[in-house]
């Protein structure tokens, strides 16, 4: 028999652990636990699997022999945690009572965790307690679950909340039931292993990291046989269980030492509440133990290496370290919305385990220990910061800023990579400490390690590596060496492979290799320079970059070496590194000129010299070294010099705060070139600083008195240059300013750093200005910061962690907290930065959650990509090309210009002199170079021909394959062909335009992936509609605008016209109160691709919501023959390529069907859908589920299942499924008059009918107006009040606004007239205590006081300074939102009246006036992109006070002299803000009627420059008629009123009012 151990608990040895001891426990069991009667319940899975059925064998016969008089009973259950129910546990009592089982039962629950909780709880009430004998089948069920005597149920309220503590009198664990636990089930009950060693047993966790590569080979192989792990995972749970058993002896009841075993569980819990059953427990888990070692790093208990070591681990095991982790992210699907802080804390808090509100963690010290052995109560506000990736950071107040501060920043991450190289390579056990765990190092060490160059471990908790070297002998082993992207590692490996020796077992070379990026990137002159030395080295792929291939036991010969310098120092150092192994001594020559960082040079030898080589410098040759033959010799510790550019931070926190601050061992010594900044830049600038060989102090001035430095050259440490900004950013003397050059390299790094210094010193209210090599920086006194606005979000980082760490200072010299965004990204070079500026700096920071994150979108933007465009001669290619490179901030070029101007002739010339076959070859030359060059920011528009040629078609393809979009352009043949008569100057192919087009059609469709069809316009405004459809198109395909999928009530209409340009001017009426309009192509008349592309445009024209193209085959309820795959396959294409944001994508459709289109779908979303025609499917059928889990599989942004009702009955069921299928948001609802309720409830898009639709889309369906009503009867709705409050307001048209809408909607709403100039008036009788309040509209003279009864206010109203909307706040009963629509007024007016989008465009507005509104207006040319923002008024005294009131990224600019009007740039926006009753003040119209002149000739932007009234009576203004005489675009002032009432209405109610009928309302009568 097997061998089998014994673990004792609460006295008695009752654990026993082994492998296949089946026949052990039938023994025991039979031997020493006499009964009449013994039940083995099991669930369904496991009474399948052999080892289970072995032992219901060896039972049946043992108990035949020893005691023939019992009898065996077997019960299954449905496997699951459902099954953890009172009515799982009511069916298992029944069971036993009917079989008469009595007290002396005894049971074996063989299972998992459900089974064991379950069944344990069933023997704890069981005839008030029978015995009971765990046999755990689940990894967690072995290490958790069965040990410990804790039984439950779970109710609907929450998980455990019934049951008892319940000791069993045996757990047996055989290891062999886990053969057949299906792999994520095994990663899952690591964590709980993992959370064990970590919180216990460092020993064991160290043999746990180890065992990590093989656990996850076995487990997940696709025939897993764990027989070969055997004894590793029989002691991976006996470890588990002995913690876990000891712990519970000495605390059975959890009142202390227990709860230790919670370690990760607190905020485990709380993510598993929300995203269960999607995400199983120990996943939960393994991302709480990470939340929970950040916050005890975070609160200084814990050191950064151990929780790297923690994640490590845990993702060596296949576990998630993150909610934002790929795949966990995968598994919880849409619930990750649901994962917010406030739900978390909240979850926490009522937590069984924490009492009533206070929330406690286990805080771990180290690894293996926990922080004084309990849990300990943790504050909301520390748990906020972990939990989010978003900081904010408050003021540096001085009473909490310590006077003087030591900090030791994470090892310089150049000295760790020399130092490991060297170690590795000497001989000798050195210890190095404060080494920076990073790509490169964790690379290098396991290269290490695999060429047996050194053995490598780990003290002081994995705080100290120890490397015992094998004096350089290196052989070599099977494994490539494997990089990821580590550069450094690369680079320094490739030299030391070189001298690898021969393993006489093993291969005779050595492959180094890396990830994708890396086999991009160069190594090839540190190749050249090896192999001309000897080496003998392969590419396996591209030439000069990895994988190599580089042959053993040839070494280096030595001699003089010649290296040119100017490429990387790098290569360089590596070359010195190994040059003491040569054959013979090595000259290192470095030719052609200065060497580029020579610091890191000469950081490398003098790091050599510390493990006993003295390289010397040649006296007679420059840039010449000779390196002595030799074997590096290992100090007995070496201790990395902290990283300098890291050190920056807090040495200006001090210069900043006028405090002190030490770095103990970084001086002036340190050959780290950042090591400078405290006595170059921070000294100048009225800093103390002391300085030893190997530390330095800085002493800041008092705040406030630091000095700007006119010049400051920061070449030898440009990575310094983002803190000496911020610091620079606060230095004041005069006008003086501080000019930073020699940083020119920094534009390249993780972002443009340079301009990003530039906008987020801004957001401060800090000018700042690039240099050509450089940055200018006109420091402010503190008290004149401005505090980035959070609504705004605040300071961007561009996820790089020294803008980050740079801001996080400035920020805290704000009055009010600052916004970080993407906090973690210090992670690349000091993850605990935050938590230093907590501990040691004594700074609160809390946790900031976004509001509304969306997590889906499905691809990335298109980025900086070129668009190409192709199509017919006069379809638009020049005129659209350039809308789209004005709104993209793209550059626009002609091809054919371009050509034209390579020919040096004209083209028709060309032609003319050599033919067209001549010219068809150049353009595809010119084409193909083109795309290459100017693949990045352009709009590059072809000569309508270029697809004849098939070269050039293949270029057009391999652009579209590589990624690329290709637009095809087209509009009406019959158009086309009328434009090209009128046009004399073409040639004349008019008669042969068809034919062409004939020709042409199938080549534009296969060398585009992206149609656009034009629409004709009949007159100018339709014109700028069409460029404001494209616009809108353009954005959707690259990505640059979201389709947000609906969150709340919401519909769409189903067209089902055979034809829409009969009906168009329906078209938008039969919209209202949809989200979305389905056009049903299979309904169409014509099915081919330019009738299809039509009717879209027309659809475009008139409806500005997204699209829904279906193509409805026969089976599922429509037209097209299920059978005819290749056009169905086709005309899904053709939708992806007009670029519908939604997709219907039948799941009857082929497989391969499905694949392709999912493969091309880019930013198109995908509503998987299904019908059940037939109506034979009741909701309680599996097969809807299957289908709803198929549609998530192919993660389908939206499910869309239809079945049918014959009874009211069938509708409960459709709720019952939705509520509990809800990983992808969910369209689910019955056909037929008896399946009306399921339309009235089913939440999101919801199909809809109209009454002037020629039939319905599907039986049953109902008009918005049926749906809104029915719901309101029900009890839906509430019956809100809504009001205009002010005064006067009887000429107030809200009322006729809303109401009409409410109307047309058939919502229960009222909107009435409220006349008051008192805010508490208006709070004390409408909003207090009034549950049916809804909302106001807030007119003068309460905008500004109405501020006080509001909780929250929008970022609008905030910059604006004025309230026009007020609602209750969703989710938070009682608070208040104050919002200010005016300026969505002003820009959807500009919009409506055909104002392009100008965020790239030079576009300058001007706002007239100086009141409230001005500031409305400022706002909407600010968020519209106005690049500056000139302001004019009677008195200019009032516009600096607005001025100031305004964030200084809005570039205000007041025009009063006549100079100053003179110098100002056009200006092609302008709102008017004065009064209309009376005329214009002389001297301001004069100024206006400049501007107005100015505007009309210069039409910057493109467009007729626009004025907008903001004034609404007479409803022809003075300026109004001034504008038109210069002919610029008028729009009236009640248009704003609409507009600004449109997205007031949307606020209120949630709904998109009917837009024609509140304009007629307001503009009307
Ligand atoms: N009492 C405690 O102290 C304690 C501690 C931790 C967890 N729990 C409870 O344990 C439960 C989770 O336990 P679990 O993870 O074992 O879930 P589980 O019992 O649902 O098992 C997981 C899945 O694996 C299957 N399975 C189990 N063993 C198998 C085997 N050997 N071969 C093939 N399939 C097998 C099961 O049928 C099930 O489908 C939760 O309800 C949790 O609350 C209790
Ligand atoms: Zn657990």
């Amino acid at each position: 028999m097997s061998s089998v151990q014994k673990v004792p608990i609460l006295g008695s040895e009752t654990i026993h652990v082994g492998y296949g001891i089946q026949n052990h426990i039938v023994q025991e069991v039979i031997a020493t636990k006499a009964s009449s009667t013994y039940v083995i319940i099991t669930d369904t899975n496991m009474a399948r699997t052999e080892p289970f059925k072995k032992l219901l064998a060896d039972f049946n016969t043992k108990l035949g022999v020893s005691r023939p008089d019992s009898r065996l009973l077997t019960y299954y259950v449905a496997p699951g945690e459902e099954s953890k129910s009172r009515e799982t546990k009511a069916a298992v009592e029944d069971f036993l009572l009917q079989k008469g089982c009595t007290r002396d039962t005894v049971i074996l629950a063989v299972g998992g965790g459900v089974i064991g909780d379950m069944i344990g709880f069933v023997a704890a009430t069981f005839m008030r307690g029978v015995r009971v004998i765990q046999v755990p089948t689940s990894l967690l069920a072995m290490v958790d679950s069965s040990v410990g005597g804790k039984t439950a149920i779970d109710t609907p309220l929450g998980k455990n909340f019934i049951g008892a503590f319940h000791q069993p009198d045996y757990v047996f664990v055989d290891v062999s039931f886990l053969e057949t636990l299906p792999a994520r089930q095994f990663i899952n009950g690591m964590a709980e292993v993992i959370k064990t060693a970590a919180i216990w047993n460092e020993e064991e966790f160290s043999r746990l990291e180890r065992f990590s590569k093989q656990f996850l080979a076995v487990v997940t192989a696709p025939n897993p046989d764990i027989r070969s792990i055997k004894d590793d995972l029989v002691k991976t749970v006996l470890e588990s269980i002995r913690v876990k058993a000891s712990v519970v002896s000495s605390d059975e009841k959890e009142s202390g030492l227990r709860n230790l075993l919670n370690f990760g569980h607190t905020i485990g819990h709380a993510i598993e509440a929300v995203v269960t059953p999607e995400a199983l427990h120990g996943e939960c888990v393994a991302v709480g133990m990470i939340k929970e070692a950040e916050l005890a790093r975070y609160l200084g208990i814990l050191s950064p290496v151990a929780v790297a070591r923690i994640a490590k681990c845990l993702v060596a095991y296949g576990l998630p370290t993150s909610i934002d982790d790929k795949d966990f992210l995968k598994k919880i699907g849409f619930k990750r919305h649901h994962i917010v802080i406030d739900t978390l804390l909240q979850k926490m808090a009522i937590d069984k385990k924490n009492d009533g509100s206070k929330i406690k963690c286990v805080l771990l010290e180290s690894i293996g220990r926990c922080y004084q052995l309990k849990a300990h109560q943790v504050s909301k506000r520390d748990l906020g910061f972990v939990l989010t990736d978003e900081v904010l950071v408050h003021e540096f107040s001085k009473d909490a800023t310590p006077a003087t501060n030591v900090v030791i920043p994470p090892g310089s991450k150049s000295i760790s990579n020399r130092a490991l190289i060297m170690a590795a390579l000497g001989s000798g056990t050195v210890r190095i400490k404060n080494l920076l765990h990073s790509d490169d190092t964790k690379h290098m060490l396991d290269a290490v390690s695999l060429l047996k160059g050194a053995e490598i471990s780990t003290e002081d908790n994995g705080a100290t590596i120890v490397l015992k070297g094998n004096g350089g002998k290196m052989v070599t082993c099977d494994d490539q060496l494997y990089l990821g992207n580590a550069g450094t590692a690369s680079r320094f490996l490739t030299s030391v492979a070189s001298l690898v020796g021969i393993n006489s077992q093993s291969s005779n070379h050595v492959i180094l290799t890396g990830n994708a990026r890396m086999q991009e990137r160069p190594i090839g002159p540190l190749v050249d320079a090896l192999r001309s030395n000897g080496s003998s080295i392969e590419y396996l792929k591209n030439t000069g970059s990895l994988p190599l291939k580089i042959e053993a036991g040839k070494g280096l010969k030595g001699g003089k070496i010649e290296l040119a310098a100017t490429i990387s120092s790098q290569y360089v150092s590596s070359i010195l590194m190994c040059a003491p192994y040569a054959d013979e001594e090595v000259t290192l020559s470095l030719v052609g000129g200065k060497p580029i960082s020579q610091l890191y040079i000469d950081m490398t030898i003098d790091m050599m010299k510390s493990f006993g080589i003295n390289v010397t410098k040649s006296t007679t040759q420059e840039y010449t070294y000779h390196i002595p033959k030799g074997a590096y010799v290992n100090p007995e510790e070496y201790v990395i010099e902290s990283d300098a550019s890291s050190a920056t931070y807090p040495l200006a926190f001090a210069a900043m705060t006028g405090t002190s601050c030490t770095i103990p061992n970084i001086g002036s010594s340190s050959l780290q070139g950042d090591a400078r900044f405290a006595v170059d830049v921070l000294k100048p600038m009225g800093c103390k600083v002391e300085q030893t060989a190997t530390s330095t102090t800085v002493t800041g001035p008092p705040r406030g008195q630091l000095k700007p430095l006119a010049h400051v050259d920061m070449e030898p440490m440009t990575d310094a240059f983002l803190t000496a900004s911020v610091v620079a950013a606060v230095a004041v003397d005069g006008t003086q300013s501080t000019s930073i050059t020699g940083i020119a390299n920094q534009r390249v790094k993780e972002c443009n750093r340079i301009a990003a210094m530039v906008s987020e010193l801004a957001k401060f209210g800090v000018k700042a200005n690039e240099l050509p090599d450089g940055i200018e920086i006109h420091g402010i006194k503190i008290e004149d910061l401005v505090t980035p606005s959070t609504e705004n979000r605040g300071i961007k980082t561009f996820d790089d962690h020294r803008v980050a760490m740079s801001f996080s200072l400035l920020a805290g010299l704000c009055k009010d907290p600052v916004l970080i965004q993407e906090r973690s990204c210090t992670g690349k070079t000091w993850p605990g930065w935050w938590d230093t500026l907590h501990t040691k700096f004594n700074v609160t920071i809390d946790g900031y959650e976004p509001e509304g994150v969306s997590h889906t979108s499905t691809a990335e933007t298109n980025e900086n990509k070129s668009v190409i465009v192709i199509g017919m001669r006069a379809a638009g290619k020049s005129t659209l090309s350039k809308w789209m490179a004005s709104f993209l901030g793209f550059k626009f070029l002609d091809l054919d210009e371009f050509l034209e101007q390579k020919l040096g002739v004209d083209i028709r010339e060309f032609i003319k002199q050599k033919g067209w076959e001549e010219f068809r070859k150049e353009e595809a030359i010119v084409a193909s170079e083109c795309f290459a060059k100017y693949s990045q920011g352009y709009v590059l528009s072809t000569g309508g021909g270029i697809v004849e040629g098939e070269e050039a078609r293949n270029s057009l393809k391999s652009y579209v394959k590589a990624g690329g979009i290709v637009l095809h352009l087209h509009r009406d043949l019959d158009e086309t062909v009328q434009f090209l008569s009128a046009d004399t100057s073409r040639p004349a192919y008019v008669s042969e335009i068809k034919e062409v087009w004939n020709r042409r059609e199938k080549w534009y469709d296969e060398c585009s992936n992206y149609f656009f069809y034009s629409s004709h316009c009949n007159d100018e405004l339709e014109f700028k509609h069409l460029r404001n459809s494209f616009t809108n198109y353009i954005k959707t395909i690259t990505g640059l605008k979201t389709v947000e999928i609906p969150t709340k009530r919401s519909n769409f209409i189903s067209l089902t016209y055979p034809d829409l340009s009969e009906v168009e001017s329906q078209l938008e009426e039969l919209t209202y109160g949809c989200e979305a309009v389905e056009l049903r192509i299979d309904l169409l008349k014509d099915l081919s691709e330019s009738y299809v592309a039509s009717q879209t445009a027309v659809l475009r024209k008139y409806v500005s919501l997204p699209i829904i193209y279906t193509v409805r085959t026969k089976s599922q309820g429509g037209k097209v023959e299920d059978e005819q795959t290749e056009q169905i396959e086709k005309l899904l294409h053709l939708g992806i390529k007009l670029g519908v944001e939604y997709l219907d994508l039948q799941l009857t459709y082929p497989q391969s069907v499905i694949n392709n289109v999912l493969k091309n779908r880019k930013f198109t979303r995908i509503i998987a859908s299904h019908h059940d025609v037939s109506g034979s499917l009741k909701w309680d059928n599996v097969e809807w589920r299957n289908k709803y889990y198929q549609a998530v599989d192919l993660k389908a942004d939206i499910v869309k299942l239809v079945g049918s009702a014959s009874t009211l009955q069938d509708n409960l069921l459709l709720e019952q499924f939705r509520h509990v299928n809800h990983i992808t948001p969910l369209i689910a609802i019955n056909m037929g008059e008896q399946g009306k309720l399921s339309s009235v409830l089913n939440p999101i898009l919801t199909p809809v009918t109209h009454e002037k639709l020629p039939f319905k889309a599907a039986p049953g369906q109902l008009t918005v107006s049926q749906i809104n009503k029915a719901f309101a009867e029900i009890g839906g709705f509430v019956n809100k009040k809504f009001w205009v409050v002010g005064s006067p307001i009887e000429h107030s048209k809200s009322p006729d606004l809303h109401n009409s809408a409410y109307e047309k909607l058939s919502l229960p709403y009222t909107f009435d007239r409220f006349e008051s100039a008192n805010a508490d008036e208006v709070y004390e009788k409408l909003i207090k205590d009034n549950s049916l309040f809804g909302g106001l509209a807030v007119t003068m003279p309460l905008k500004l006081d109405i501020k006080k009864y509001t909780d929250e206010l929008s970022e609008a109203a905030k910059t604006i300074g004025a309230v026009n909307t007020v609602v209750p706040i969703e989710g938070k009963p009682g608070k208040l939102l104050g919002d200010n629509t005016d300026w969505i007024g002003i820009n959807n007016s500009f919009t409506r009246f055909g104002v392009p989008s100008i965020e790239y465009a030079d576009v300058n507005g001007l706002v007239v006036g100086g009141g409230g509104t001005s500031r409305a207006a400022a706002f909407a040319l600010h968020k519209m992109g106005c690049k500056t923002i000139y302001m004019i008024n009677r008195t200019a005294s009032k516009l600096v006070e607005i001025k100031e009131l305004l964030p200084a990224n809005f570039n205000i600019e007041i025009l009063s002299s006549d100079s100053e009007l003179a110098q100002a740039k056009p200006i092609s926006l302008i709102v008017s803000c004065i009064p209309a009753s009376a005329p214009i003040d002389e001297a301001l119209l004069t100024k206006i009627e400049k501007v107005l002149h100015n505007g009309i000739q210069q039409k910057n932007g493109g467009f007729t420059p626009t004025l907008l009234e903001a004034a609404y009576k007479p409803s022809v203004t003075p300026i109004m008629k001034v504008a038109q005489k210069f002919e610029w675009n008028v729009i009236p002032g009640a248009e704003m009123l609409v507009n600004q009432g449109e997205r007031q209405f949307q606020i209120h109610t949630g709904y998109t009012p009917p837009y024609k009928v509140i304009h007629e309302a307001v503009v009307g009568n």
